[in-house]
């Protein structure tokens, strides 16, 4: 099969908002763990478009998932009419969690504004709306809409555009006087965290500040929501990141990974709260829509079954393994993560460092000024963990 090439030039880069600062290579091809540029390059890719493509480029299960779900000629039909894939993917991800209930969405801060919205749904049944402020993490990252963005410790991404959903309340992590401060049952609907910080430097909640969050919150009457966004669908070696943390949230949302690369996400909540949301409280036109379920279904079958997270727990532990002996380099100040999921605090700026990584044929990406962050598709092979590590230890020496 040929594969339809669009051609590129200036003027048609002129065209797109100026919103990204994309690296130069044009890519053109996926095939296993790595992405091919115009001029045939292949790059190892340790990013996964940030922690979206869990399952490499040009899986086999996930191009048959695509195909069957075109071949059904059903992209759309609206949420006016029911489809089998979604009702399918709703109910396996809630026979997989906590949840019984699951709102389909198209992104990760859309799937944190629902999980705001039925939180303050739920909460308005309890306290009137009085009981509306969302407790938030210091470093958290929720996304880039009026109500995640508001609930994300961005001053800089913030204040351009306020005013912001007032309500929410910053404590740092690990601080529970400062949580216990903050939360009350007179004034919070939700505390919001994400199990482990992606955006915020690759930092795992403690069990321990997690069960702190679980007892302010049921203490208080409100509603705990994990962001799984990032953490999320086999990235830690667990399915879900709380499976960690030995609390379960009452909400909790999803998104990049989860439809293998095609727009979607997920809020899931429990019956308790799921019953205070009525009929038009909530809605968006192509949120579960059979083309992303059907290919979602694939991902959360393929990445939920026990040996695939066994194998995502070995190549993460030999990830951790040769990154703590990138420990001895003086640029290297700590190293950490679980899973699949990793940080590497330098001493100088990433930014530099994941260009040098670019150009020597490795794609990671950065998460704040100091932290290199590496995500490899879940399914990175053992031998490529020990290619990337060495491209690394070149670019950090
Ligand atoms: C933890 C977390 N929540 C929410 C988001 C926002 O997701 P999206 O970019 O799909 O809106 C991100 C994106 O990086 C994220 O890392």
């Amino acid at each position: 099969m040929s594969t339809p090439t669009i051609a590129i030039s200036s003027p048609v880069r002129a065209a797109v908002l100026g919103v990204y600062r994309p690296a130069a290579p044009l890519f053109v091809a996926g095939a296993g763990r790595r992405m091919i540029d115009s001029e045939g390059n292949a790059y190892l890719d340790f990013a996964s478009g940030i922690g979206v493509n869990a399952l490499g480029y040009g899986d086999a299960g996930l191009s048959y998932a695509f195909r069957c779900a075109l071949e059904s000629g059903l992209v759309h039909t609206s949420n006016l009419f029911r489809t089998a894939p979604a009702e399918a993917l709703a109910r396996e991800l809630a026979d997989r969690s906590f949840a019984d209930r699951v709102f389909f969405c198209n992104s990760g801060a859309e799937a944190n504004e629902a999980a705001f919205k039925f939180a303050r749904r739920w909460a308005g049944t309890q306290g009137g709306s009085a009981k509306h402020e969302i407790v938030a993490l210091r470093g958290a990252f929720h996304g880039r809409l009026f109500g995640a963005l508001a609930a994300t410790d961005r001053p800089a991404m913030q204040q351009p555009f306020e005013p912001l959903m007032p309500g929410v309340r910053f404590i740092p992590v690990g601080d529970v006087s400062a949580l216990e401060a903050a939360v009350s049952a007179a004034a919070t609907a939700a505390i919001i965290a994400e199990p482990v910080q992606g955006e915020g430097g690759i930092k795992p909640l403690t069990p321990a500040f997690a069960r702190a969050l679980r007892a302010a919150a049921d203490r208080s009457n409100a509603l705990l929501i994990f962001d799984e966004v990032q953490c999320g669908l086999g990235r830690t070696g667990a399915l879900f990141a709380y499976h960690h943390l030995g609390v379960e949230p009452d909400l909790l949302t999803l998104a990049k990974p989860l439809a293998g690369g095609l727009p979607m996400g997920a809020t899931l909540l429990t019956e308790r709260v799921a019953c205070a949301v009525q009929p038009g409280d909530h809605a968006t036109t192509f949120g579960g829509g059979p083309l992303v379920a059907s290919v979602a279904l694939e991902v959360v079958q393929r990445i939920g079954a026990p040996a695939f997270l066994s194998g995502v727990r070995a190549r993460g532990a030999q990830l951790g393994d040769r990154l703590a002996a990138l420990r001895e380099l003086p640029a290297v100040t700590e190293v950490r993560g679980l899973g699949l999921m990793w940080g590497i605090e330098l001493t100088v700026a990433a930014g530099p460092v994941v260009a040098a990584a670019l150009a020597a044929g490795l794609l990671i990406t950065s998460a704040g000024e100091r932290v290199v962050r590496l995500l490899p598709p879940l399914t990175i092979t053992a031998e490529e963990i020990d290619e990337g590590c060495a491209i690394l230890r070149t670019v950090l020496s």
